[in-house]
């Protein structure tokens, strides 16, 4: 959508959602930001108001689906929200970014069964939520976009991170399918597969990432590939490369490779 004015970010507080916040946030925009640390929250919206945008910020759990639907319903239809704030203003959505998500230290002990049921509650099913709560919105006025943040490591199960690469991977499948089933609602679904990016969730990393980008660069690309509705925003291309190359090769000759290759370090989400 080239110009989206009504726009939700989940996990907007941080990394590449703030990012992605600022390089959207100008005068006549709606964004309706969410995370779950008010603080973080409130300096990303408060950034994007002095770039002259409209900021409701919202403090809520992708995994909390009764509030999400709620809150996402009352920045829609303008209904009275009692949440937070009350949202006083008609926003028919025009984009929603399901952004969210999170990683989990594997190093030393590998990953834990408590580490990979919340990967995949706020991974697959805050985005799943997410995704349908903005869809059934978005269907009968057949107008509106929603893209899927997922990523590289969608493409071949990694040993340092299987049930991140899982959730990524399943978002990924879930969100093309996805595209296909609404393109006759009028509604675009784009999926977002990012290499290395600079956030909280990749600061922790004591190894080194090929091609790591500033979060500010990822949002300009993910951006320009939104407002002309790509299917797959995926980049660094280089990368890419080598995953894809990685995920064609038989997995007797990879394995080895793979699993050499270092871990985040423990006790890091
Ligand atoms: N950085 C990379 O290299 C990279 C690469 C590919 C894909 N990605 C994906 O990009 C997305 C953003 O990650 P990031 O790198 O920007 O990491 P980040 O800086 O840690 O940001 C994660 C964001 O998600 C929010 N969040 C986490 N769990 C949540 C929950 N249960 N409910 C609501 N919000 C929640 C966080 O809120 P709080 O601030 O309140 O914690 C924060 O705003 C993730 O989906 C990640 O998997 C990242």
């Amino acid at each position: 959508m080239q110009d989206p004015r009504t726009i939700v970010i989940t996990g907007g507080s941080s990394g590449i959602g703030a990012a992605l916040a600022r390089s959207y946030a100008r005068p006549g925009r709606f964004l309706a930001l969410t995370g779950r640390e008010p603080e973080r929250l409130q300096r990303v919206a408060e950034e994007c108001r002095t770039a002259g945008a409209t900021v409701e910020a919202t403090v809520l759990d992708v995994c909390d689906r009764e509030v999400l639907e709620t809150w996402l319903t009352a920045i829609d239809r303008d209904h009275p929200l009692d949440l937070v704030i009350a949202i006083d203003r008609d926003h028919p959505l025009d984009l929603v970014i399901a952004n969210a998500g999170v990683s989990a230290g594997t190093g030393s002990f590998g990953e834990n069964a408590e580490q990979t049921r919340h990967i995949l509650a706020v991974n697959v099913d805050g985005v799943v939520t997410t995704v349908l709560a903005a869809t059934a919105l978005m269907r009968p006025k057949r107008h509106g976009q929603v893209a899927i943040m997922s990523s590289l490591a969608a493409f071949r199960g990694f040993p340092g991170a299987p049930a991140y690469c899982a959730s990524k991977a399943a978002v990924r499948v879930w969100g093309e399918a996805l595209r296909g089933m609404v393109a006759k609602d009028g509604l675009t679904v784009s999926v977002i597969c990012p290499g290395y990016v600079k956030s909280r969730m990749t600061a922790v990393n004591d190894f080194p990432m090929p091609f790591l980008m500033e979060s500010d660069k990822a949002a300009r690309i993910i951006q320009r590939g939104l407002a002309t509705g790509k299917a797959r925003i995926v980049f660094p291309r280089r990368l890419f490369a080598c995953v894809w190359l990685l995920a064609l090769l038989p997995p007797a000759w990879t394995d080895p490779l793979l699993k050499r290759l270092p871990e985040k370090p423990a006790d890091h989400r």
